[in-house]
């Protein structure tokens, strides 16, 4: 290494996710349980790993269009339609991207100028701050709190809006916390978004793992949104496709092609072979999606009443996504010590609530994308840990 060789401040300063440093930990430790996990545990269906070899055995292994490869942004359109009533040109206001991340990206690097400034969840999926900071704008942190159900609310928003604040990310249902938003909340945030000229970037990759018979409402439909929302959506979790990389983003023209300008030069297109499994996703039965929804809410309904037994555990029943995230203010250890607490004495890995922002501090992320006997496991061993807690 040269002797006067520095990393960029560009990236020096943004910290290595929270996440990653506990499966370091974990690495070569037998009978580990993991509650960490943001994937989910089920193989990704069998018609979709058919396309996949199919496209790689008929040697559809090379560059796609930049946006991706139109069946696919045709099927994309064809669900918003379905499902939301939206309407999207699949020529000019579709990008397939590597992942929802890359998505999230791409729109932080076309609309955010130095010192603009960047609302977002806190706590929050640990993509906002970092791809914030590297896209030169200032995070501001819109708090969702235990005490509201970790809901965004409208009214804790509009003080933070000052006259630098360009973009919104809105997340729900939401990673860490589990929060879902009602029809009316959305509709506040809406409007706050258009009386104050903000665009917004709806991540909406859990719009499909939702419980208790409640509908996703895409933020796109609300009066005045379609034309300032930016739909952040991904293959990964609807359909357990985490590692084939498909995401995609949907707005305005204006706006996608700047964004395809960025992904041009990034990653040029989304994995070829993946991108033919992302149309087999979309066409074929859903009922995979439905089957391992059905799965998490049992495991979901077990993990909260078991955590809510456990001395010193204060846990919300989460409305969607994987996660439930627990407050272990009691207990008088930071997160992070008290998340290598129970990995030391249970071997039990949970994600420190500080990894998500400032405000999850005094909280655990537990995943349970994990067998519901293995998460019972984990309970029970989480529950000895305790016990033995001074
Ligand atoms: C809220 C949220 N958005 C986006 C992503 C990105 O997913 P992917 O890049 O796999 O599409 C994740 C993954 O954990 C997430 O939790």
């Amino acid at each position: 290494m040269p002797r006067h060789f520095k990393i960029a401040t560009r990236l020096s300063g943004i910290r290595t996710s929270g996440i990653r440093r506990l499966f370091d930990l974990a690495q070569g430790v037998p009978d580990v349980i993991s509650l960490g996990l943001g994937e989910p545990d089920f193989v990704s269906p069998p018609h979709v790993l058919e396309a996949a070899k199919l496209a790689m055995d008929e040697g559809k292994t090379h560059y796609t269009p930049n946006a991706g490869i139109l069946e696919l942004r045709e099927g994309l359109v064809k669900k918003m339609k379905q499902d939301y009533g939206l309407t999207y040109d699949p020529q000019s206001e579709v990008l397939v991207t590597a992942g929802g991340t890359e998505a999230i990206f791409l729109a932080l690097t076309a609309l955010v100028n130095p010192g603009d400034e960047v609302l977002i969840p806190d706590p929050g999926f640990v993509c906002y701050e970092p791809n914030v900071l590297l896209a030169d704008g200032v995070p501001v942190s819109m708090p969702l709190l235990e005490e509201n159900n970790f809901r965004l609310d409208a009214d804790a928003v509009m003080p933070l809006i000052t006259d630098r604040s360009r973009v919104m990310i809105m997340n729900f249902p939401n990673n860490p916390t589990g929060s879902i938003l009602s029809y009316d909340a959305i509709a506040g945030l809406a409007k706050l978004a258009v009386e104050h000229d903000l665009i917004v970037i709806s991540d909406e990759v859990y719009e499909k793992i939702l419980y208790d018979n409640v509908k996703h409402h895409c933020l796109a439909t609300f009066p005045g949104m379609r034309d300032r929302t930016i739909v952040v959506n991904s293959f990964s979790k609807t359909y357990a496709m985490t590692g084939f990389r498909v995401g995609y983003a949907l707005g305005p023209k204006e706006l996608i092609a700047s964004m395809l300008k960025g992904h041009q030069y990034i990653t040029a297109c989304a994995n070829a072979p993946a991108q033919y499994a992302a149309v087999a996703a979309l066409e074929g039965p859903q009922s995979f999606t439905e089957n391992m929804v059905r799965e998490f809410d049992r495991r979901r309904r077990l993990l909260h009443s078991r955590l809510n037994e456990i001395e010193g555990f204060r846990c919300v029943l989460p409305g969607g996504a994987f996660y439930a995230f627990a407050n272990v203010k009691q207990f008088g250890l930071s997160s992070e010590k008290f998340a290598d607490y129970l990995f030391d004495k249970g071997k039990v890995l949970t994600v420190a609530g500080a990894s998500f922002g400032e405000l999850g501090e005094g909280y655990l992320r537990f995943s349970y994308a994990t067998a519901y006997n293995k998460v019972k496991e984990a309970l029970d061993r989480i529950e000895n840990a305790v016990k033995t807690f001074s």
